[in-house]
């Protein structure tokens, strides 16, 4: 099977005024394979963001090379973008950021939609779709981000992420600025979705909860200092690490 996201030897090199460049990703590899839901943990400034931000390409690649549906990616800007959206999603921690205050919730969720010349009527019906499937009301597409919660408006970011069908989400902690019981909300929506689309969805997700990791993930990688220092089922990984570092990491969060 083709992996639906191929990432080799990918580095990031910030160069900092004044200071000594600093290497925040260290030549990391992986495939993610059609269906498959991969986590990446690891400590604080371990480069787990840089790494996904690289790959959704809101961060400049240093070198290496990410395939994106048998699409080398790595070198777009701009508009050559818009298509690698159709395939790629994000969710981020604060759900919030997916939308712009001063519109509806409705209009965010719509607008790839709109981009895409769906029109106006159908994108109406598609977006109250959406909402249902992701546990809000329909009436919800008319209010704006400031009206609901922030576990509803991380809903509504999943919504808009799915709203064009991708076949790759990248969650950035999209449950950690939640509650507990709101997480574990998100993360029922996020299974139902992924039994629903089956091969069609994968999910690279960054999380700091292991039992989230533990009941949702095929397989987890864990970084260290930039690189990749272990890889397994959440299984393998959390019960039976190989390396030191991972077992710290998992005794401190545990
Ligand atoms: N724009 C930047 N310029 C310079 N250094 C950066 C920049 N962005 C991130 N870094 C550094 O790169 C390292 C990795 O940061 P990153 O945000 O990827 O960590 P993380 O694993 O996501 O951490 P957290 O769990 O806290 O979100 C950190 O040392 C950070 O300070
Ligand atoms: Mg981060």
């Amino acid at each position: 099977m083709e992996p639906i996201l191929k990432v080799e030897n990918l580095t990031k090199v910030f160069s900092r005024q004044g200071r000594e460049d600093f290497t925040a990703v260290k030549g990391i590899s992986f495939d993610l394979l059609p269906g498959e839901c991969l986590a990446i943990i690891g400590e604080s400034g371990s480069g787990k963001t840089t790494a996904v931000n690289m790959i959704s390409r809101l961060v400049d690649v240093t070198s290496g090379k990410i395939t994106l549906d048998g699409r080398d990616i790595t070198h777009l800007r701009g508009k050559e973008l818009h298509g690698v959206y159709r395939t790629m999603q994000m969710v981020f921690q604060t759900p919030t950021e997916s939308f712009d205050p001063r519109r509806t919730l409705g209009d965010g969720i719509g607008e790839s939609l709109r981009n895409a010349g769906v029109s106006r009527k159908k994108t109406r019906e598609r977006v109250e779709t959406l909402l249902e499937k992701c546990g809000l009301p329909r009436e919800f597409a008319d209010r704006y981000p400031h009206q609901v919660s922030g576990g509803q408006c991380q809903r509504a970011a999943i919504a808009r992420a799915l709203a064009i069908e991708p076949k790759l989400l990248i969650c950035d902690e999209a449950t950690s600025a939640l509650d507990v019981t709101v997480q574990k909300e998100i993360i029922d929506l996020l299974k139902s979705l992924r039994a629903r689309q089956g091969r069609n969805l994968s999910i690279l997700f960054i999380c700091h909860d292991i039992s989230l990791v533990q009941q949702f993930a095929d397989r987890v990688l864990v970084m260290y200092h930039g690189r990749i220092v272990e890889e397994g089922t959440p299984d393998d990984v959390i019960c039976n690490p190989k390396n030191d570092y991972t077992r710290r990491l998992i005794d401190s969060i545990l």
